[in-house]
């Protein structure tokens, strides 16, 4: 009797009476100490927004508009889907010029705050990205055919309420400002969160699975809210990853943008939240199993290849950042 007084009490304090009721305890010393490393070097992400900005609504309309594609069909979102978590579950897709992409489509979810955008970071922010996207993965043979085509809409109202300063508002940055308005929007918290506020313990592999995370070293590289997205980092640190991976041909990531010999096998590292729902895994999308990508880093990254029990682990740790498909992210 007197431990349940004693557990409610500091449960009511630390998370509030119903979830403490519920567990009928707090949470063991060893999960305390667990949660609190993980918010020290992972962290929450906030909820979306209750209502859109007119930036982020003007981008909204965008992002899901095939008439701003030059083939009339391909808008942001024929690669970047709802029902794959911003991703869209193929190796590679087919662009407006009807050529595949030379990478693996990543997830828009979390892309604010990242240190660059894409596989290279050959993208300084997302507005950036999504301006370029227009003489890109959407096929206008310049910005000046986009901006014609933004102008030949019905959109000059909403760049107006979006963006009141500018004198000219409908423009291809503007296009690009909006869009990543409306990308900041998408943010996805998961039951990882509800275990950081102390309202959920995770399940015992779980649990096990996040240690795991944290003692192998995953966290060097793989850190913060997002999980990832701060550092370039190189993949196959310590043999090359197509070793691992059967990668053919091998891409020699951002090399290829600077030049520079250090950057040879150098690749963004991609945020890990929602990646149990964005495979298949890695620039090229070369691995189809979510076990098989944490022994592929495991292996390459930090030379200590995991047992299948240790990688099944680590990705049910993964897939607890699985959150909820933000209902505005769909056409509006
Ligand atoms: C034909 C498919 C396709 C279309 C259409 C497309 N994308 Fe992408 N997107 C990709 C691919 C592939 C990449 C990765 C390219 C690379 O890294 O080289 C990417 C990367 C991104 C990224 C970077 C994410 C990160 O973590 O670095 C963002 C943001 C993004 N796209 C947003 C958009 C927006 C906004 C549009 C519309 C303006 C758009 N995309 C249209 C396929 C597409
Ligand atoms: C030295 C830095 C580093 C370390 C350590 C590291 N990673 Fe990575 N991780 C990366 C990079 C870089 C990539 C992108 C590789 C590519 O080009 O596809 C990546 C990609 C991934 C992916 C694929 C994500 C996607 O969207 O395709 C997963 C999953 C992953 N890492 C999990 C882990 C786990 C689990 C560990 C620990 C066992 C770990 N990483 C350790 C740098 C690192």
């Amino acid at each position: 009797m007197r431990r349940f007084v004693i557990a409610l009490g500091v449960g009511c304090g630390l998370v509030g009476a119903s979830v403490a009721l519920a567990q009928q305890n707090t949470a063991p010393p060893e999960v305390e100490t667990l949660r609190a490393r993980a918010a020290e070097i992972l962290g929450s992400v906030p909820p979306p927004p209750a209502e859109l900005s007119p930036a982020a609504a003007l981008g909204r309309r965008l992002f899901f508009d095939t008439r701003m594609a030059a083939d009339g069909k391909t808008a942001c979102v024929a690669c970047h889907l709802p029902e794959r978590h911003g991703a869209d579950g193929l190796r590679f897709s087919l662009d407006a010029r009807g050529k595949p992409t030379a990478r693996n489509s990543p997830t828009v979810f979390h892309v604010d705050g990242q240190i660059a955008q894409r596989w290279r970071g050959d993208r300084t922010s997302p507005a950036h990205q999504a301006e370029d996207s227009l003489v890109g993965s959407l096929g206008w043979p310049t910005h000046d055919a986009a901006r014609a085509q933004l102008l030949a809409l019905d959109y000059e109202s909403d760049f107006r309420a979006a963006f009141p300063d500018a004198p000219d508002p409908v423009s291809t940055a503007n296009f690009g400002r909006a869009i990543e308005a409306f990308e900041a929007t998408l943010s996805t918290p998961a039951l990882f969160d509800a275990f950081l506020r102390g309202e959920t313990w995770l399940s015992s592999e779980q649990r096990r699975g996040l240690a795991l995370f944290l003692d192998t070293g995953c966290t060097a590289c793989h850190n913060g809210p997002a999980v990832g997205g701060r550092s370039l980092q190189r993949f196959g640190v310590v043999k090359p990853y197509a070793e691992a991976t059967g990668s053919d041909p091998v891409d020699e990531g951002r090399f290829a943008v600077t030049k520079h010999e250090a950057d040879r096998y150098v690749f963004k590292v991609p945020p890990l939240r929602n990646v149990a729902m964005t495979g298949p895994w890695f620039h090229d999308g070369s691995v189809a199993d979510l076990a098989q990508a944490v022994r592929v880093m495991a292996d390459v990254q930090l030379g200590k290849p995991l047992g299948d029990a240790d990688a099944n682990a680590i990705a049910a740790f993964l897939a607890t950042l699985t959150g909820e498909v933000p209902p505005h992210f769909s056409a509006p």
